[in-house]
């Protein structure tokens, strides 16, 4: 299983164990973890579920869609160019060990 760690905007860290092709929204989401909202439950129409990605990492990923790219200008805390919106970050085991950044806030 994929490890994932996410890191709180107070600098807190939570690693949990990801399945193979569950989304970066659902692994957290499944553990209860605070800090992703997931309105819309990963349907890519509510931008609450907002990740910063590692810098190592972007290149792993598969490119930013045109609806992600769009609602991604609607995120409550601010676009970086290594935002993601986590529910379409699809995890595969090359993903072992992403780290992914959450926002102060997500609305
Ligand atoms: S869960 Fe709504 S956009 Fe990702």
């Amino acid at each position: 299983m994929p490890a994932i760690t996410f890191v709180h905007a107070n600098g807190n860290s939570d690693r949990i164990d990801a399945s193979d092709g569950e989304s970066a929204m659902q692994a957290p989401t499944h553990y209860g973890l605070d800090g992703i909202l997931a309105e819309c439950g990963g349907d890519a129409m509510c931008a609450t579920c907002h990740v910063y990605l590692d810098d190592a990492w972007l290149a792993w990923l598969q490119a930013v869609g045109d609806d992600e790219d769009a609602l991604l200008e609607s995120t409550a805390a601010e676009r970086r160019p290594n935002s993601r919106l986590s529910c379409q970050v699809r995890i595969t085991p090359a993903l072992d060990g992403l780290v992914l950044r959450l926002p102060e806030r997500q609305v």
